[in-house]
């Protein structure tokens, strides 16, 4: 069976009041059209028509392999199917899936069902066991069939009494999709070509239309509003954190840890609450992070703690301790057994082996040697208010308390800075300096 998938994606998303089209709000990092494309490849279905509005191109372009058709203007869902068909060359054999691009929770089963309820009738369609109070349009049936939806605002109050509705995913013969899309009108209480219309077009014709019902419809919630977006995610984000558990990891409560899909967290890691984890990031094994974590393209090795602490776009080696209160940025690699605590900002910062900054620092733009420590109060001040400049500290050396080390400026090894050096010239392997601006101090006698 050939399989075209058609997803709409256009839609004004008046409900949510916002200046960015609805399918990219995101939830649990990835905008909500990613997961509806997701379920879709997974369903194995290759041919994907996104139908978008025309200010929605550049973001579009972000995922790859789906062709975009635009609909110029929103004037309803069985509008942009039909925008849809009318830019896909014919395959008159082909069964048409329909999706609403709003329902980010849907999974690749739900697809691969409701391709399979059609069998031999013209169309099928998810419905989903509701209340009364449900904004979804209502399923009227004949025994098995289907013989019209009716969306809200056009249902007697008879009708809301129906609690089985219409989830937002249709699979339907082309030819007679083609067909049904051409025939609709627009006289309803929205002024809009509604695709659930084609559902009253195939069976007044004495097409079979079958439901596929849903008893629970949690995975098929259409968003619409920024509630229904925060509920969304948070089922979302459940489903993520049972798929890392099973995996190995142990998080103490799923609700206060925020994942993102395509992480990699190895087994034995623990999740304290209030922390989340995003872009790509990669955790190695036996970890503690958190609570109160916030890792953001971040590599971390094995073993390594991160405590109340912010990781962004940098690389933690193994056993490494970090936190509480430590911000990590901008490209900072820390080799093994680093540790990095309270207040003390990386930016652009290479530490090796065994180095120390625990107290009130800032490293910015320095290399640190092995096993160098890096006293309380240090600072590299590398903005000299035109460029940055770096700083290189050698191996062992001793930082003092409240040192300021005036880039460019090398430090050797093991050298020594008194506490609170204004460091401005470069101090040689074993040199050790003081004051303000630093100078020698007579060596030592041995
Ligand atoms: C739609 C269904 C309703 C169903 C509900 C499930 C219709 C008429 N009604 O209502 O029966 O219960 O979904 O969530 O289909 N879109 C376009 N172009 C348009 C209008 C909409 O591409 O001109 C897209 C939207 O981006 C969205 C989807 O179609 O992804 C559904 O549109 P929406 O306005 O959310 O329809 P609902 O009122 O939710
Ligand atoms: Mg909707």
């Amino acid at each position: 069976m050939t399989v075209r998938a058609v997803v709409l994606a256009a839609g004004k998303g008046t409900r949510m009041k916002s200046a960015r089209a609805k399918v990219f709000h995101e939830l649990c990092g990835r905008p909500m059209l990613w997961w509806v494309l997701r379920a879709l490849r997974e369903a194995r279905i290759e041919e994907i028509v996104v139908v978008a509005a025309p200010e929605m191109g550049e973001e579009l372009q972000a995922f790859s392999g789906v062709k975009a058709v635009v609909q110029q203007k929103q004037l309803g869902t069985g509008h942009a199917l039909r925008v849809a068909l009318e830019a896909m060359e014919p395959k008159n054999e082909a069964t048409v899936l329909v999706t609403n691009g709003d329902m980010p929770l849907v999974t690749p089963e739900v697809f691969l069902s409701v391709l399979q309820a059609r069998g031999s009738g013209s169309m099928s369609l998810v419905t989903v066991r509701t209340g009364t109070d449900s904004n979804f349009g209502r399923v009227v049936r004949h025994g098995d069939r289907v013989e019209r939806i009716v969306e809200v605002r056009d249902a007697t109050s008879d009708e809301l009494e129906i609690e089985e509705s219409n989830a937002g995913i249709y699979a339907i013969d082309e030819a007679k999709a083609r067909k049904a899309v051409a025939q609709l009108r627009s006289e309803n209480a929205q002024r809009e070509f509604y695709l659930t219309d084609t559902v009253e077009l195939l069976a007044g014709a004495g097409e079979r239309v079958y439901p596929l019902l849903y008893r629970e419809g949690g995975d098929l919630l259409g968003i619409n509003d920024r509630v229904e977006l925060a509920q969304a995610r948070s089922r979302m984000n459940a489903r993520l954190c049972a798929q890392y558990m099973r995996r190995g990891v142990t998080i103490i409560d799923p609700a206060l840890t925020y994942l993102e899909p395509e992480l990699e967290i190895g087994r034995d890691t623990v999740l304290y609450p209030n922390t989340s984890i995003g872009r790509l990031s990669r955790i190695g094994e036996g970890c503690a992070i958190g609570p109160n974590a916030r890792l953001s393209n971040a590599r971390i090795g094995d073993r390594a703690e991160v405590r109340e602490s912010v990781i962004l776009d940098s690389t933690i080696g193994d056993d490494v301790h970090i936190g509480p209160f430590a911000h990590v940025r901008g490209d900072s690699v820390l080799a093994s057994e680093v540790r990095i605590g309270n207040f003390v900002e990386l930016k652009n910062a290479q530490l090796a082996q065994g180095a120390k900054a625990a107290h009130l620092s800032y490293i910015g733009d320095a290399s640190v040697g092995e096993e160098a420590n890096i006293g309380a109060g240090t600072i590299t001040c590398n903005f000299d208010g035109k460029r940055k400049n770096r700083t290189k500290i050698g191996k062992r050396a001793m930082i003092g308390s409240n040192s300021s080390l005036v880039a460019p400026v090398e430090i050797g090894d093991d050298a020594l800075t008194g506490a609170g050096s204004v460091v401005t010239k470069n101090v040689g392997d074993g040199e050790r300096v003081a004051g303000n601006p630093a100078r020698p101090l007579p060596k030592k006698r041995s």
